[in-house]
């Protein structure tokens, strides 16, 4: 029977992308079926909705998705392009990305950052890491307030510091909930270590701030020493966010297997990323008990939107991601060798990479050594 898989392209060089995705997976043959949905701002823009229901409805029928990019904008940018008879109708944008991790529950975004031989873009050579992502709570649960209803006010008023804001105007202050379950924890950690100890890593390195964020960084911790327990041949490391971040540019190939909540990940899987040539190499996969979604890290660069520019390494490797999800192990490895031998040769190259080829022309060269 036919795999069913979703394709997403999104917005802006997401279609460009996709394109150099179809190439490589025409080459590979999976006996799957492919069929495209739409998501993104021109969706926002015409029907006050970035991820309709129709959309909702094809990927509950596919097995995964692989998607392209997508533009993201702040609350009062959004509301200023929606469709003018739409306006002031009560449309709030959202990030389609970010719903959709928490409506599928992908709890877990895997960002491997690899510097392949070759790649002159590496910071060093010799990087090889992981970031594990909680990809559905923390600072992305969605739980805001602005302006601050009167019940959420005197609610917050059961905590002492509260003292300091309480006269606060309640539409001059806003707030932002960092929402952390002991499950949701564990979840990931567990990925983190069963990631490390199937592909023979010795440590794995939690990234909170538990010194001032006693609670919620308190309990990933916490949680992450009693997973620990598990797997006793895996040493878990503890290091504070602000700290990793220099750990990360001063001794990069120390860290194997980094574990972390949602907005930590996000900002520490850049860096990361950057250290492997950047954005055009960094691909996600976000993946739950039923179902996942793997997607180039990038934006939808809208300036570059249709010139077939931008390095289609990311979703390449998001693909890669896919393919070993699906089972594919040996399929996956071959595109994992013909990426890197593409990277290594360095005869197709885009302009990130000091190179003029597009990006249709280095997936074909990589779907060429398949
Ligand atoms: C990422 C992106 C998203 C995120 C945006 C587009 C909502 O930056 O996947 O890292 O913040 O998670
Ligand atoms: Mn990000």
């Amino acid at each position: 029977m036919q795999t069913k898989i979703a394709l997403l392209a999104g917005d802006g060089t997401g279609q460009d992308v996709m394109d150099a995705a179809r190439i490589v997976l025409g080459k590979i043959g999976l006996a799957a079926e492919y069929i495209e949905g739409q998501v993104g701002w021109e969706l926002w823009k015409q029907e006050g909705n970035p991820l309709p229901d129709r959309t909702i409805e094809l990927l509950k029928s596919t097995k995964c998705c692989l998607f392209g990019a997508i533009t993201s904008k702040p609350k009062e940018e959004a509301e200023q392009e929606l469709n003018p008879e739409l306006r002031g109708k009560g449309y709030v944008y959202y990030s389609p990305i970010v719903a959709l991790r928490q409506l599928f529950d992908l709890y877990v975004n895997l960002r491997p950052c690899k510097a392949y031989p070759g790649n002159p873009l590496n910071y060093r050579d010799d990087i090889d890491l992981t970031v594990f992502r909680e990809n559905t709570e923390g600072l992305y649960a969605g739980v805001e307030f602005h302006p601050l209803p009167p019940e959420v006010m005197e609610a917050l008023k059961a905590h002492p510091k509260m003292e300091r804001f309480a006269r606060v105007p309640l539409d001059q202050i806003a707030l932002s909930c960092r929402i952390i379950t002991r499950s949701g924890a564990q979840r990931i950690v567990k990925a983190a270590f069963e990631y490390a100890q199937k592909t023979g890593r010795r440590s794995v390195t939690i990234i909170e701030k538990p010194n001032v964020l006693r609670e919620t960084s308190g309990l990933m911790v916490r949680t992450a020493r009693e997973v620990a327990q598990g797997y006793p041949g895996i040493e878990l490391w503890e290091t504070n966010i602000d700290a990793m971040a220099m750990w990360l540019i001063k001794n990069p190939q120390n860290y194997g297997v980094l574990v972390t909540s949602n907005l930590f990940g996000d900002v520490i899987s850049d860096l990361a990323g950057q250290l492997v040539g950047g954005l055009g190499f960094a691909a996600s996969a976000n993946i739950g008990d039923r179902y996942a979604l793997f997607e180039p890290v990038h934006g939808s660069a809208p300036r570059y939107a249709g010139q077939y520019k931008v390095n289609p390494m990311a979703i390449l490797s998001a693909v890669r991601l896919m393919l070993e999800w699906l089972g594919e192990g040996e399929r996956a490895d071959g595109l994992e060798e013909a990426i890197a031998a593409v990277i290594g040769e360095g005869r197709a190259r885009t302009y990130d990479m000091g190179g003029s080829s597009t990006t249709l022309q280095v997936a074909e060269e990589v779907a060429r050594r398949l």
